[in-house]
């Protein structure tokens, strides 16, 4: 049995890792923190994990943390991250980080996009980005993964087929994303309490979200990205535009997507003329994808969905954590 460990697990990242946890087979969580609410039980935080199980929440400590778990997941805001990360590293521990912190490869460009310098930039070279589906044979033998961004997870999937089979124009993808108001994690924000989201919708972040140089990171070329947030709790709903280098049938490029994720366990495309929601991919580690294109037959229209707290978040860490322990991909998911 394997032992892991959650660094923030009162949050809605740390709280879903442990839902994926508690059934998975081959791995026992051992410690949970908190600073604010330590010495109080888990459940306390999360009722539903209430009889499920009993651990104390605890401040941060690391000897005592790392001596007794194999692999951390880190579930803390950036920057703060990037510090612990330095610690259970050092103690010749496992991470698997969920914030933003090694995600891009440039010290410089994540001070510019997260307006803190980069707390531990020496790092950045061994981090390696945890989009699983295309970073598998390095994410074996790695002790750092950064988790991708929900938004960046759900929005390269979809659009990766377009890019890497050269059927968009440079320059002309858009990226359409909305989000539940769980992404935004747990914090207390006016924007984000229940009276301004609830029977609302719109846009934020236009003039740039921190997930577009992710984004631009991975797919190789640039995309103008838009978020919204959703008035739902759970779930990213992105819609991919983009103008097409050449004549192509939607039928062929609704193979080329099937055969681009053939054998991808967690990446389903759906039957030609099919589009995704969100509920259907809720609670799930599922990537569902709906590829089209618009009348005139010269734009793609590519609609991709994800939970942000599964494969957005949770259970694609869970998905690395079993490649960097040794487990089948999809166990526990
Ligand atoms: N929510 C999503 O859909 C999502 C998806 C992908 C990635 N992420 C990323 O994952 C990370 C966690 O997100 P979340 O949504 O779970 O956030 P959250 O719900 O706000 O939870 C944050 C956690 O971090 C702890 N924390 C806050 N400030 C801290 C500090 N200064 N020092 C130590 N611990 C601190 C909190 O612990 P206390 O109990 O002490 O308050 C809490 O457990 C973030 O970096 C986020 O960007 C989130």
């Amino acid at each position: 049995m394997k032992k892991v460990s959650i660094i923030g697990a009162t949050g809605y990242t740390g709280g879903e890792l442990i839902r994926y946890l508690l059934r998975h087979p081959g791995v026992r969580v051992v410690h949970v923190s908190s600073e604010r609410s330590a010495g109080q039980k888990v459940s306390a935080l999360h009722p539903d994990l209430l009889g499920k199980i009993d651990l104390i929440l605890h401040k941060q400590d690391p000897d005592k943390i790392a001596k007794d778990s194999d692999l951390v997941f880190l579930c803390l805001p950036h920057a703060e991250s990037a510090t612990a990360a330095k610690r259970y590293l050092d103690l010749g521990v496992k991470v698997i980080d969920l914030s933003a912190d090694f995600r891009l490869k440039s010290a410089a460009l994540y001070e510019k996009w997260y307006k803190v310098r980069h707390p531990q930039p020496a790092l950045l070279k061994q981090a390696v980005y945890g989009l699983t589906e295309f970073y598998r044979s390095k994410i074996k033998g790695a002790k750092l993964i950064a988790n991708p961004g929900c938004y960046s997870t759900t929005s390269i999937l979809t659009a990766m087929p377009l890019v890497k089979k050269g059927l968009a124009k440079r320059g002309s993808i858009v990226i359409d994303a909305k989000s539940g108001v769980s992404g935004a994690g747990r914090k207390v924000e006016e924007k984000y309490i229940f009276g301004e989201t609830h029977e609302n919708f719109l846009a934020y972040g236009v003039s740039g979200h921190r997930h577009l140089p992710e984004i631009e990171q991975e797919l190789g070329v640039p995309a103008t990205f838009v978020a919204h947030l959703l008035p739902v709790f759970r779930g990213i709903l992105v819609t991919v535009y983009a103008k097409l280098s050449r004549k192509i049938s939607v039928k062929d490029l609704h193979k080329i997507y099937s055969d681009f994720y053939k054998g991808e366990r967690f990446v389903r495309v759906l039957d030609e003329g099919k589009f995704p929601d969100i509920r259907a991919v809720q609670h799930s580690n599922f990537c569902h994808i709906g590829v089209g294109m618009d009348p005139k037959g010269d734009t793609a229209v590519i609609v991709g969905v994800t939970d942000n707290l599964g494969k957005g978040a949770a259970g694609q860490a869970v998905q690395n954590m079993n490649l960097v322990l040794g487990f089948k991909e999809e166990t526990g998911l």
